[in-house]
């Protein structure tokens, strides 16, 4: 089913947003919490195991009503439902988009097109459990005979992104009988990022995953090509080396095998690749963490895939996320939003939901083909908050532009024991500390000089009104984790609902990848490319590669 969100009465919804803009643009953050003191009492979402408090966000009750209605008349909760029954909700691609369907818990049947979707994927994390146990229990071998220590997954954008960011923050999850196992990611097309690591590995002890959804991916096969290269010095023959040392996850067999992949695991066709960290593109995550910790994570995203579509609006932590976000770049103007985790853990969380958002509703056309009535997702960066704060504050703090902010914090790491060492206390005052940070800063940006008398010599100034939410969870889990991230998946459908436009096709990074192809013909023509089809900027500088590099000649001789 079609989402119309252009029905006269979701016009008209708009329409009062757009004055109840007007108004609230001309009140600070500080005068609506001087009108009601208790905002935050009233703005703010419990659930289970985490806190949203987006009390510091331009909003008052009228607006959050507003929006609540937009959602009603959009039918968001009636597009989850489509979503999530398997529904071709990707129309420009005819696929379903059914990454919830890989967080079912077992035995619960989802039928699309006849055929019951969670047995295909229940066998699926039963293979991914059985390559786990071998490598965990060491009877995963090298061609020469020795145990594997040293994992390398290879894949970008949604085939590395998600993966690599659970396991740097996950890190202290890893299990006893995982500890002799190290996992590597390898995204880039730069082949350094590969020669760096592979001069570090032994062939004889390193298997490879090889990611890629559609398996055509230049890069990730670039390096995957490399790697067979790599183990080559093994004494042993090609069906060998590529049956010990190489895993394929795709959804494309005939490609795997037409690599020489034997060890194949499946991708479905209906799964995009930014929301393909719970499929059997998390084999990383599993084999670091152990399917225990994979099976938590998914179980935490399950359990918001239930919050979104049963609690209601006021108490929806992912649609209020999701509204919010299209009254700040719809309605408010502001078209910059920093991700700021206080924790060093969740260091990469930012790349994943960059990709997450701006791949997702980086979108000017509607369902329709129509141009999309206001601005879309706004440009989505970030960095550990506490690093964030001596890097890029200073713009967000006296700079020109609005900027929305996440924070985001588990609220404690250590164990509250008395009898603890000189270190793990030192340890605890930096804990504390890093979250003194989090909210002083959320306070500051919202308030300015108003908390207490600024100094009005101009560059002393703090502007304020800078809108942020607080996201705090009791402890980074992979229960929590799975959580955060199934909260972002659903903030974007939301967003794109309203909006009415496509999350899951990406065809602007389409045409780029087919460019390149034709730019590296010329690259290896040994002819100046002056006189040829591309601009004057573009022959320039492929003349002075060229030319640096010899590839043309080389390429003759
Ligand atoms: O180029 C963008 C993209 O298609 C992403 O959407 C995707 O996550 C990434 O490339 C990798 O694709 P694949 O898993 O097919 O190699």
């Amino acid at each position: 089913m079609k989402v119309d969100i252009r029905n006269e009465s979701s016009l008209l919804i708009w329409k009062h947003l757009r004055h109840a803009s007007q108004e609230i643009k001309r009140e600070t953050l500080h005068q609506l919490f001087q009108k009601t003191p208790k905002r935050a009492d009233i703005f703010h979402i419990r659930h289970q195991n985490l806190l949203l408090d987006y009390s510091k966000q331009k909003v008052n009750l009228n607006v959050m009503q507003r929006l609540s209605q937009l959602a009603k008349n959009s039918r968001v909760i009636s597009a989850f439902d489509n979503m999530m029954s398997g529904a071709v909700v990707n129309q420009s691609e005819g696929r379903s988009a059914l990454h919830t369907a890989l967080r079912l818990p077992q035995g619960q049947k989802l039928v699309v097109k006849g055929e019951d979707i969670t047995q295909k994927v229940h066998t699926t994390l039963h293979a991914m459990e059985l390559i786990v146990h071998k490598l965990h229990a060491g009877y995963w071998r090298g061609c020469t005979g020795e145990p594997i220590t040293d994992v390398v997954n290879i894949g970008v954008g949604g085939s590395d992104l998600g993966p690599f960011f659970a396991c740097q923050a996950l890190h202290e999850f890893v299990p006893e009988n995982a500890q002799h196992l190290q996992v590597h990611f390898v995204s880039s097309m730069d082949g350094i990022h590969i020669d760096r690591l592979l001069k570090k590995l032994n062939p004889a002890t390193t298997l490879f995953i090889v990611a890629s959804k559609s398996f055509k991916t230049p890069d990730t096969l670039g390096n995957a090509k490399i790697a067979k290269a790599w183990l080559h010095s093994l004494d042993s023959e090609y069906h060998e080396r590529m049956k010990h040392h190489f895993i394929g996850v795709s959804s494309s067999a005939e490609r795997m095998t037409e690599f020489g992949i034997q060890h194949q695991l499946p991708v479905f066709d209906w799964v995009g690749g930014r929301f393909s960290l719970w499929s059997a593109i998390g084999l990383p995550i599993a084999i670091k963490l152990g399917m225990k910790h994979f099976r938590e994570l998914l179980a935490g995203a399950h359990a918001i895939d239930q919050h979104v579509i049963n609690a209601p609006i006021a108490n929806n932590i992912p649609l209020t996320m999701g509204l919010i976000a299209v009254w700040n770049a719809s309605f408010l103007d502001i078209h910059a939003h920093t991700i700021l985790p206080y924790d060093e853990r969740m260091r990469h969380l930012p790349g994943y939901l960059s990709q997450l958002e701006m791949e997702s509703n980086g979108k000017a056309v509607t369902h329709d083909g129509q141009i999309v009535a206001s601005q879309t997702s706004p440009i989505v960066w970030g960095n550990v908050g506490a690093n964030a704060q001596h890097a890029y504050f200073q713009l967000l703090h006296q700079g020109t532009h609005y900027v929305s902010s996440d924070f985001i914090a588990p609220i404690s790491r250590y164990e509250n024991a008395t009898d603890i060492t000189e270190q793990q206390r030192a340890l605890q005052e930096q804990e504390k500390l890093m979250l003194a940070n989090c909210i002083t800063q959320s306070r500051l940006l919202a308030f300015g000089d108003q908390i207490k008398d600024g100094d009005s010599t101009p560059h002393l100034k703090y502007r304020g009104d800078q809108p942020s939410s607080t996201l705090l969870m009791d402890r980074l889990t992979p229960y929590n984790l799975g959580s955060l991230l199934a909260i972002y998946e659903h903030k974007v459908f939301v967003m794109a609902t309203l909006w009415n436009i496509n999350p899951f096709d990406q065809w602007g990074v389409e045409m780029g990848k087919r460019m390149a192809q034709s730019m590296l013909a010329d690259i290896q023509n040994p002819q100046d490319s002056q006189q040829s089809h591309y601009d004057s900027s573009s022959a320039l500088l492929l003349n002075a590669v060229k030319k640096q590099n010899h590839y043309g000649s080389s390429n003759q001789s």
